[in-house]
């Protein structure tokens, strides 16, 4: 699917954005494990969260909708069963590597398959410590899919700091760990977003983390069971953040959106804006099992900024979109610390340079980062009417769509179809608020 883009400006009204995609998956793996049944309300139905719901119904777990409320029938936590054949996980990259750490820990066998995106990523990142832990699983020569792994008769806890900034290797080992003898030491030198410690924590699982600056250290006690519960998910903060954009490049604009998951681990971009001179409020803050709040955003002028490295893992999704800003802004953006982007669903730092090249914008590329020249706001619809491709990546198709509404004429986003992996009903919502986006 190919999407034609109009330019547009006065981005404004009040709206709600779908469930957060990594609380999604989170919550349908604890309480497929749980003893008991489950209820989640506010779950993400994008393709990537119904990957993760498909593995454990092929895993022998009953889950059903009722009155847009999630009930899950958790089995145990060693109570899934074998399927017999390949589990296929898409696009999804969280399911996959989440998973192995709950699979590894089972009593039988399983396979793991992706789509052509997924298949090319990464995967020694988790086996090598699930290896260290004594589970049995294997990949390519390549180190990518499948992942085939085999039951052990014990695996031990380890220590291990992780090499990489990511929640998702530190999140696989978290689930490993409920399988391991002893306790587990994982230590992150930049911390990443904690939604599994606080969806661990509410399934009454026992977690001691100490935190010091930068660095944080997680032990993880193996429970005897998790405890069934009942969880509201609130807005994903990643999908709010096109809106954000939006609202803030578009001259006019005054934008309200409910209900967002503001975890500090997440809103990274927030603080960023900010120093680039985004007039951004937040409103109405909650605190729960993790917090939440409204944002208000409007029309602001922007400036370049340095951003900080350390921060990158708390907005490595929401980069595209501060890539965007950057380009409107006044003066030049420095990113770096930022190589993890080369491998997401694309090759987010290569494919956002060639968006960003396609509207006419000035950019030094770097093997971790980027710097970029903004145009300033002087003239309202700086960039150059652009064919863009977003790679078949969700995120460079929403921000190139949003870069699009500051072009002097019609953009044209193509390969759009895996918007749908985290944000079922974009191009609805975007049009609702007055923007021209049509399916080609
Ligand atoms: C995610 C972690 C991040 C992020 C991804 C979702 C998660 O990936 O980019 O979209 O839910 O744990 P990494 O763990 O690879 O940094």
């Amino acid at each position: 699917m190919d999407l034609i883009i109009e330019p547009h400006s006065s981005i404004s009204g009040e709206i709600r954005v779908p469930g957060d995609k990594s609380i999604s998956h989170r919550a349908v793996m604890c309480a497929s494990l749980a003893s008991g049944t489950s209820k989640i309300k506010g779950f993400l139905e994008s393709e990537d969260c119904l990957a993760t719901i498909e593995a454990f119904k092929c895993l022998g777990i009953k889950i059903r909708k009722e009155n847009d409320v999630l009930e899950i029938k958790g089995n145990g936590i060693i109570g899934l069963q074998k399927y017999n054949r390949p589990i296929n996980l898409k696009n999804s990259g969280t399911s996959m590597r989440l998973i192995s750490g709950i699979l590894a820990g089972q009593n039988f066998s399983s396979v793991l398959i992706g789509d052509k995106s997924l298949n090319l990523r990464p995967m020694k990142r988790i086996i090598s410590p699930l290896n260290k832990m004594g589970f049995s699983i294997t990949a390519s020569d390549e180190g990518t899919p499948p992942l085939r792994i085999y039951p052990v008769e014990k695996a031990r806890a380890i220590e291990y700091v992780l090499p990489i900034a990511s929640a998702q290797i530190k999140s696989c080992l978290m689930f490993a760990s409920l399988f391991a003898e002893g306790e587990t030491k994982l230590t992150e030198n930049f911390i990443t977003r904690d939604h599994t410690e606080r969806m661990f924590k509410t399934f009454g699982i026992s977690l001691h983390v100490k935190k010091t600056n930068l660095k944080k250290t997680i032990v993880v006690k193996p429970p005897i069971k998790l405890d069934p519960c009942n969880i509201e998910i609130s807005g994903d903060f990643s999908s709010a953040s096109f809106f954000i954009l939006a609202a803030l490049i578009s001259p006019n604009s005054d934008l309200l959106i409910k209900s967002v998951g503001i975890n500090p681990t997440r809103t990274a971009l927030l603080v960023a804006l900010k120093e680039m001179g985004a007039n951004i409020s937040i409103e109405n803050h909650s605190n729960a099992y993790e917090p939440t709040a409204d944002i208000r955003i409007k029309y602001s002028r922007l400036k370049g900024i340095q951003l900080n490295p350390a921060v990158v893992p708390n907005l490595i999704d929401e980069l595209p979109v501060l890539f965007i800003a950057a380009a409107i802004a006044q003066g030049k953006t420095k990113i770096r610390g930022a190589e993890e982007l080369r491998h997401k669903e694309s090759d987010r730092l290569e494919a956002m340079a060639k968006s960003l090249n396609s509207f006419g914008v000035k950019f030094k590329l770097f093997k971790d980062g980027i710097d970029i020249e903004g145009f300033g706001q002087d003239n309202e619809n700086p960039f150059k009417s652009a064919e863009i491709d977003s790679y078949g990546d969700h995120r460079i198709a929403m921000a190139s769509i949003i870069g699009s509404l500051r072009s002097k004429g019609a953009c044209t986003v193509k390969n759009c179809t895996n918007i749908s992996t985290s944000f079922p009903g974009f191009v609805e919502l975007s049009n609702k608020l007055g923007m021209g986006i049509t399916k080609v």
